[in-house]
């Protein structure tokens, strides 16, 4: 046989194995694994690692605000960025607001993801759980394959009280779904915000004071208590120190399902960068915040003891300077109404594996399964992405693990005039992207057309089925 494309001589590299052969490549999936192939096209892979297509999945892409606003980054540049960083499937974020339907803004949504030039899944955010919204239009996005749902325990306007949460888990059980909780505690931040700004302290770095750790720890416990309650599985967002996946890790000690992520701005960012001088420090605000020089570590261990099993960019399309973005109330707007959040979609793999392989943290078996075969997994999209295997999309990244770079804002190829990761040196870098056997970024020129992107249908994973075990008599017809 003849393929279409063969990627020649690569050290394959998968979540399970390591080794050197051929992938042939015909219609737009992996054919074949193996030695000597034929190709009608040959991309010499010699020297270099192949990895499956990084998988982003939690990110915030073209994502509509409740005040009609939307994210500057939209899905034409996200994914010249995801392409850019060897990354080649999303899952950004479909919305819901307070006293609207799903259906509000399903249709807007999908007509800017239709526009895509890389394939995406998406997550459905929950934030007024009515009955209707619950029990009428939930089942229908699910059965149109989103069959996961974002919960928010703190921010204005999304936060949901625990009885919103409970309704939710329980209606995920029903149907058949992930959820996937940002944990903090809305009061406590809302609390000790409104003290910061009585003593005068509205700069970017009382951000961080606002939202110590224990506020994430214990929002953390109580979503995963209250899941525990449901028997709902719930995968735990951003992660950003050690202490916090100390209770997911106790609550997997007793079978609970519970997973959970870290992003690369807890490993390389602290809360200092937030002290910058005037308002600089707004480029490295996030939600939770990034914590102090020596918490890293402790994500490193929980990630090695398998208790955060995907890295995530949670990328934000919010510039610095721009009207929109982080200055979006005004240049002096206080740290409270300075949006959260850091673009990160070209740089997750790069840090990762800077980080974590080259700095002999992790394996690079590690390293594929926290960025592209975990998250397929987790979300569903398990047959069709995340692997190197005969019948996979082929969603191929061709690494050089040896190329030095500087982190530029430039390199990331995003909308966004700034990264919290400028003059970061790491070490290993994508020379080429290919999405369903398309080369769409060649030496950091990415080619890819608008609407080229495929939405990928979710099913339900075994990580979000329901283990079977319910707290006291309670049946599952009372949920
Ligand atoms: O600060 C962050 N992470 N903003 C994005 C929204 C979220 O909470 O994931
Ligand atoms: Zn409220
Ligand atoms: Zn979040
Ligand atoms: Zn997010």
């Amino acid at each position: 046989t003849q393929f279409e494309t063969v990627i020649r001589g690569g050290k394959v590299v998968t979540a399970a194995d390591t080794f050197i052969a051929d992938i042939g490549i015909t219609d737009e999936r992996i054919a074949a694994i193996g030695l000597s192939l034929d190709g009608a096209r040959v991309i010499d892979a010699t020297g270099k690692l192949v990895l499956p297509g990084g998988i982003d999945s939690h990110c915030h892409v073209e994502q509509l605000e409740s005040d009609g606003s939307v994210h500057e980054e939209t899905f034409g540049t996200a994914g010249r960025s995801a392409f850019a960083g060897g990354t080649t499937t999303l899952i950004p974020f479909a919305p819901q607001f307070k006293q609207q339907t799903i259906a509000a803004h399903a249709e807007n949504y999908r007509a800017r993801a239709a526009r895509s030039p890389i394939d995406y899944a998406l997550h459905q955010i929950i934030t007024d759980p009515t009955d209707a919204v619950l029990d009428g239009e939930l089942p229908v996005v699910i059965a149109g394959g989103v069959r996961s749902l974002k919960m928010f325990l703190t921010y204005d306007p999304f936060h949901v009280t625990d009885g919103e949460y409970l309704r939710v888990l329980a209606a995920a059980k029903r149907f058949g779904a992930t959820v996937c909780v940002h944990c903090e505690n809305y009061d406590a931040i809302g609390w000790r915000s409104e003290a910061l700004l009585k003593a005068g302290r509205p700069e970017p770095a009382s951000h961080a004071v606002s939202r110590p750790k224990v506020v994430e720890r214990e929002a953390t416990y109580r979503a995963i208590a209250l899941a525990e309650l449901v028997d709902q599985p719930i995968h735990i967002f951003h992660v950003s120190c050690g202490e916090v996946a100390e209770e997911i890790a106790r609550a997997q000690a007793r079978g609970v399902k519970v997973t959970g992520e870290t992003c690369p701005q807890y490993l390389v960012l602290t809360a200092a960068e937030m002290a910058r001088p005037g308002r600089e420090g707004a480029k490295f605000m996030c939600s939770p915040s990034p914590r102090d020089a020596g918490d890293a570590e402790g994500l490193w261990a929980a990630i090695r003891a398998g208790t955060l099993d995907i890295i995530s960019s949670d990328h934000c399309g919010y510039s610095f300077e721009g009207a929109n973005g982080k200055a979006i109330n005004g240049l002096d707007a206080d740290f409270t109404r300075i949006p959260n959040g850091v673009p990160g979609l070209a740089a997750r793999l790069p840090i990762t594996f800077s980080e974590g392989v080259a700095k002999g943290r992790i394996t690079l078996n590690q390293f594929v399964a926290l960025t592209a075969t975990t998250p397929a997994k987790r979300f569903g999209l398990y047959g069709r992405k995340g692997s190197i295997a005969p019948g996979f999309d082929a969603d191929l990244v061709i690494w050089d693990a040896a190329r030095r770079v500087t982190l530029t804002n430039s390199l990331m190829q995003h909308a966004i005039d700034c990264t919290p990761y400028e003059g970061l040196d790491v070490t290993g870098w994508p020379v080429m992207t290919i999405a369903r056997g398309a080369v769409v970024m060649q030496d950091g020129v990415v080619t890819a057309t608008a609407g080229q992107g495929q939405f990928v249908p979710a099913s339900l994973s075994d990580d979000a089925k329901p283990r079977g075990v319910v707290p006291h008599d309670f049946d599952a017809a009372l949920v």
